[in-house]
């Protein structure tokens, strides 16, 4: 089998003296998308964060590539942040900054040679691929949630990222908006990305993840493929219900 693009190895993560994830181990492999499903509160986003490097483990450690991140020097980090881009369950838009800043920041990062008028363009070009149609000069509080969520997808696309994670991303957003957005995951898909996401929504989850992986209690479940759940209608109703342990009925 291909190296995994990600990996965690024993990986254990405590905040406020309680340990959410414990002696976890996963794998995905590159160009495949995976969801990771489960109740609430059992450690979805903390799994993400920890798979995207931002969060620190307290033991074990997660590879990108079969490299440690965390004996990553700073161009192996750049160039892994320019290659994996987040979009985070709260949206994580800048509040002190306009639309545009929060869009712009990042292809200055990466492309300090850029042209600024070759990053209104981009810009111009990401904001239309989500479909956010109003003005980009106001700042994340004068915006729905749904209309952060896309900007924040937005972000995530500016610098063609070759590997997504993506945290309950459809979430407060209406059909439209959900089916666009869906429809550039596919595009994604087809061009051979990485994503890793998670959500609730089991239409997505079947039309999207070629692996589904339940967590409970910061730990993998059940990890199903597309076809198992395609088959095997008791598992939507698991997946659903968010009771993932134990084996495949
Ligand atoms: N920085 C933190 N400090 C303290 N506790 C935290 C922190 N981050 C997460 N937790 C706790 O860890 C647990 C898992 O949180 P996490 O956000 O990963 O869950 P989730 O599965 O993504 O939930 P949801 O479906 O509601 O988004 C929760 O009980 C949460 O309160
Ligand atoms: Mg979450």
């Amino acid at each position: 089998m291909a190296e995994p693009i990600i990996e965690l190895k024993d990986v254990s993560f405590s905040a406020q003296d309680r340990e959410i994830v414990q002696h976890t181990s996963l794998q995905f492999e590159e160009g495949i998308t995976t969801a990771l499903v489960g109740p609430s509160g059992e450690g979805k986003s903390t799994v993400l964060k920890l798979a995207a490097g931002l969060l620190v483990p307290s033991g074990g450690a997660v590879f990108f590539r079969g490299k440690n991140m965390a004996a990553m020097n700073r161009a192996q980090n750049m160039a892994f942040r320019q290659e994996g881009a987040v979009v985070f369950q709260d949206s994580a838009l800048w509040a002190n900054q306009d639309l545009f800043q929060c869009l712009e920041l990042p292809l200055k990062i990466h492309f300090p040679n850029m042209k600024a008028e070759d990053r209104k363009a981009r810009i111009a070009e990401v904001v239309k691929e989500v479909g956010y149609t109003k003005d980009v000069h106001v700042r994340p509080a004068m915006l729905s949630m749904g209309e952060q969520k896309l900007i924040a997808f937005a972000r995530a696309m500016l610098c063609r990222p070759g590997l997504l994670f993506l945290d309950e991303w459809t979430e407060s957003l209406d059909d439209t908006a959900a089916k666009r957005l869906i429809g550039l995951v596919k595009k994604l898909q087809a061009e051979q990305k990485t994503i890793i996401f998670v959500s609730h929504d089991l239409r997505i989850i079947k039309n999207l993840a070629d692996i589904i992986i339940t967590i409970a209690g910061g730990q993998p479940g059940l990890i199903v493929t597309k076809d198992q759940l395609v088959e095997n209608e008791n598992l939507s109703e698991i997946i659903e219900s968010g009771v993932a342990l134990g084996g495949i009925p």
